[in-house]
């Protein structure tokens, strides 16, 4: 192997490695689960947002709920101990796809951003995203999904 083929596997090494970095840390930072329709609601534990990191219990920010049943994922907020705010991630400019970064949702199609509860930041999306009402019962959201 001669010194350009060494410098230029070398640097698709550094490149793949940082992708998958990369990768691997946005996996890590998401939870995505199943949840489970009764009826017309939408039904997720709040146990499903708990971290525990030795004796302390922490809280996820979000979870990523899916189902068969259900065209785009919806997206869970934990804005406080009593709010949460339940997001379609569905990209009201074009229909992509959301992705979830930390306390919003970005469109990977042209770039639109989502707050936590769903108000449009950046365009070229023109509208907010649908929400969803959440009640609190027993130690579960449930989400209305009468909406859909
Ligand atoms: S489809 Fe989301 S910004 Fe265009």
């Amino acid at each position: 192997m001669d010194r350009k083929d060494f410098i230029k596997n070398c640097g698709f090494a550094c490149v793949s490695g940082a992708a998958f970095s990369a990768i691997l840390q946005g996996c890590t930072s998401t939870k995505i689960m199943g949840g489970k329709i009764t009826g017309d609601e939408l039904i997720v534990a709040i146990s499903d947002f708990e971290t525990k990191a030795g004796n302390e219990k922490h809280f996820k920010k979000y979870v990523v709920v899916q189902n068969d049943l259900l065209q785009y994922p919806i997206c869970v907020y934990r804005l406080n101990e009593n709010e949460y705010s339940a997001l379609w991630m569905q990209c009201t400019h074009q229909g992509a796809e959301l992705q979830v970064f930390g306390d919003k949702l970005q469109c990977p199609a042209h770039g639109s951003e989502f707050s936590n509860k769903g108000d449009l930041q950046t365009g070229p999306a023109e509208t907010k995203l649908r929400t969803f009402p959440v009640t609190i019962e027993a130690g579960l959201l449930k989400i209305s999904l009468k909406a859909i």
